[in-house]
């Protein structure tokens, strides 16, 4: 048995059961902190680019059916082993391998998870930098533009679409946004859980929330909304071809952070008494919710424009701002909503870096504050990097020798690594582990489920998830199985 100290300086030795150690001051803050870590900009940038690039109203039903069928079963999956191991997430599997006398590699998962997590904020921190500049751009445009009139005044169209290529182009910027983005959510984790990381969720998604509602209300009335409501909604089965329902799948993932060892660490802190199920039903209504909201925030604006909604990053960073300069009070909405933005990624990446964080105290017996501070250097290094993907390094592809990642930068790298193979082995794994290999009575105790959907649950994570998810990470291997 592996003695683990806390903050407080307790062991957890011999009895994890027994034991709670410090977390979440209560089970509001941990529903909260949990969407924060869901809602980001998957749910803001990348779900809107994946709906329009995969056909809209098809691509979103299949999305609701995998948040249902496989991301919530796994998500309770994840929350469980963190809750039973009271510890950092690959302690956690560690500590229910052990109890199910199985092979204590299955940390391994957790272990893969772990450096997901950082790669994920290495890069994820980068696009927050972007989100800090449009801040910028639009507070500063308040000051020219005023605040009823359209945003960002007097600037030809070929002025506004050249505003993020340059910014793109600019590296040194890049990496200092992303350093300021990185310092930022260093400052909370580095705080710890009651005290830092649940503040921000405390205190940002509600603003979040907010905010998303009054921009959307602002837009349904101001916008082309009953055409985004056709357009995401109308379900067209013709167009649910197989890699419309794998990026589905990625997408519901990404979206509940799941497959990064993010809610094994979040689940570590959960007291006895929460029912697991409820809130990870919670917890993945409210990030499909947001996914469709932000949907029918940004197509308004962007069909009224008469712009079009393809375009992956261009659909924020480009598209919208040109929306914004013939919006009523563009300025205004336009500096609101990069704030929203800004707001949904800050509790993302302090997820992001707690997941590395907490793995590395109990790794190395080091106090809270400086260990994240090490995380953060290493994150922004590796960030600058991404950073100067679109200049300096352009040319420089560091996986160039495997052909699925041949071609690709510092930046697209960390991220299709991730995606294609981090996440659903990471994923597969967790659901054979809760489903086959750990101990029944480890499990049925905890999820708060009774019955025939304890028995569905248990279906799903034995049979479902592993084989669909086996699926798409053949298909992400081998792209040429589906044509693409
Ligand atoms: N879900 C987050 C978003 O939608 C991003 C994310 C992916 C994440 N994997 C994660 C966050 C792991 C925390 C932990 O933006």
């Amino acid at each position: 048995m592996v003695a683990v100290s806390s903050a407080d300086g307790s062991s957890n030795e011999g009895n994890p059961q027994g034991r709670q150690r410090d977390g979440w001051s209560s089970r509001t803050a941990f529903i909260l902190a949990a969407i924060g870590s869901a809602v980001g900009l998957g749910n803001l940038v990348r779900f809107p680019a994946e709906a329009a690039a995969n056909g809209g109203g098809a691509f979103v039903l299949f999305y609701i059916f995998c948040i249902l069928l496989i991301g919530l079963p796994v998500l309770l999956s994840e929350t469980l082993i963190g809750r039973y191991g009271q510890s950092s997430a690959t302690i956690s599997v560690r500590r229910m391998a052990e109890a199910s006398k199985a092979s204590r590699y299955w940390e391994g998962l957790a272990g893969l998870g772990v450096l997901g997590s950082f790669m994920i904020l290495a890069f994820y921190c980068v696009i927050g930098g972007w989100v800090l500049y449009y801040i910028g751009l639009f507070l500063g445009d308040i000051f020219t533009s005023g605040v009823t009139g359209g945003a960002l005044t007097g600037m030809s169209a070929e002025a506004i679409a050249a505003i993020f290529p340059a910014l793109l182009e600019n590296g040194l910027m890049l990496t200092g946004l992303d350093i300021a983005f990185v310092a930022i959510t260093l400052y909370f984790v580095a705080r710890g859980v009651a005290g830092g990381i649940e503040i921000v969720a405390v205190w940002l998604m509600p603003a979040f929330f907010t905010l998303l509602l009054g921009i959307t209300i602002y837009g349904a009335f101001s916008g082309a909304f009953a055409e985004s409501l056709v357009y995401l909604f109308t379900f067209d089965f013709s167009k649910l071809t197989g890699s419309v329902m794998l990026a589905a799948v990625g997408q519901a993932f990404f979206s509940l952070s799941l497959g990064m060892a993010g809610m094994i660490t979040y689940g570590s802190y959960v007291s006895r008494d929460v029912n697991l199920a409820g809130t990870s039903a919670i917890i993945a209504a409210s990030d499909t919710a947001v996914a469709l909201i932000a949907g029918l925030c940004i197509f308004p604006i962007v069909l009224a424009a008469g712009l079009s909604t393809e375009g992956g990053l261009g659909l924020m960073f480009n598209t919208l701002p040109h929306a914004f300069q013939s919006m009523p009070g563009g300025s205004v909405i336009g500096l609101l909503f990069f704030i929203m933005v800004g707001f949904a990624a800050l509790t993302s990446s302090v997820a992001l870096m707690e997941v590395p964080t907490a793995w590395a105290r109990e790794k190395f017996k080091t106090p809270r504050a400086p260990t994240a501070i090490a995380i953060a250097g290493l994150a922004m290094a590796l960030g600058a990097a991404s950073a100067y993907s679109f200049s300096a390094l352009s040319d420089f592809h560091p996986l160039d020798f495997i052909p699925l990642f041949a071609g690709e930068t510092v930046f697209e790298t960390l991220d299709s690594v991730t995606a294609k193979l981090f996440m659903p082995i990471g994923a597969i794994l967790t659901s054979i582990f809760v489903g086959w290999i750990a101990e029944r009575h480890l499990i049925d105790m905890q999820t708060g489920l009774t019955g025939g959907m304890h028995q569905f649950w248990r279906f799903l994570v034995r049979w479902l998830c592993p084989m669909v998810l086996s699926l798409i990470l053949i298909v992400g291997i081998f792209p040429s199985v589906v044509g693409g």
